[in-house]
């Protein structure tokens, strides 16, 4: 392990935090989904069918989960591209792309990095990301892979974490920081569920990744809230 987790994983940067981020999800795989579910309320497959409609895939196109992890994103994007689809999940860390396999057993899964997307330039019809980019260590690179793969007039969609705003936005924060380690403790997952909030703390606000989308070369960027803002649905157009 390059970063010990009491050396704070949520801190690293670069190589460092690539190496730190894939062992940690590599450890929560098994819980990651009933965890996942607890901490939203299993609200994140409404969010993702949010995610999917923005999209406005075609039947029979072309689409990637980028970071997909466990592969929660799979269902719904099928249901958009349909048997004929062309579903592609990417993910750096093996243990959670075995779990994807279950979701979508006709999807294609790549053990590849974010930020050296494996495939053609000009591809995809649309591609999603949930709560990926904030962990990976280069995010404009990463960006500029999703702007790369995308055809002209393809939508990106990209749901993550994001810091609470107006007047509930300190007592949801603070929720957030303080349930999160505990209900993590409670399934042995301490770090990675104190690295959930402080990552989170730590990623782009809305505005920033907006900005970010722009400079990879989107257009149409817009961002909408979710769950008091800790969740922020980014989408954007590739012209
Ligand atoms: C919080 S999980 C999200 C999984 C899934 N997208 C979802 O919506 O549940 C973050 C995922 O991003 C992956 N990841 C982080 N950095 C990455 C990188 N540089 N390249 C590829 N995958 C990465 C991790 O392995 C992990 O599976």
């Amino acid at each position: 392990m390059v970063v010990e987790v009491d050396k704070r994983v949520w801190q690293a940067d670069g190589e460092q935090k690539g190496a730190a981020v894939k062992e940690m999800f590599s450890e929560i795989a098994p819980t990651y989904d009933l965890l996942n579910s607890l901490l939203s309320f299993n609200l994140h497959h409404r969010w993702r069918r949010k995610a999917v409609a923005t999209l406005k895939l075609p039947p029979g196109g072309a689409v990637l989960d980028l970071c997909c992890g466990t592969g929660d994103f799979l269902p719904p994007l099928r249901r958009a591209v349909g048997p004929e689809g062309a579903l592609v999940g990417v993910d750096f860390c093996g243990p959670m792309l075995e779990r994807a396999h279950k979701k979508d057993p006709m999807a294609t899964l790549l053990l590849a990095d974010a930020k050296a997307v494996p495939l053609a330039s000009s591809v995809f019809d649309g591609l999603a990301v949930g709560w990926g980019l904030r962990n990976v260590d280069d995010l404009d690179r990463a960006l500029s892979e999703c702007f790369r793969v995308l055809k002209p007039g393809g939508r990106f969609a990209c749901l993550d974490m994001a810091r609470p705003r107006g007047p509930l936005g300190p007592m949801a924060e603070s929720a957030f920081h303080i349930v999160t380690p505990i209900l993590g403790r409670l399934f042995g997952r301490a770090e990675a569920y104190t690295y959930l909030p402080k990552s989170a703390a730590r990623f782009a606000t809305r505005e920033e990744l907006g900005h970010k989308l722009e400079s990879a070369g989107f257009r149409e960027v817009r961002w909408r809230d979710f769950f008091l803002g800790n969740v922020c649905l980014h989408t954007g157009v590739k012209p």
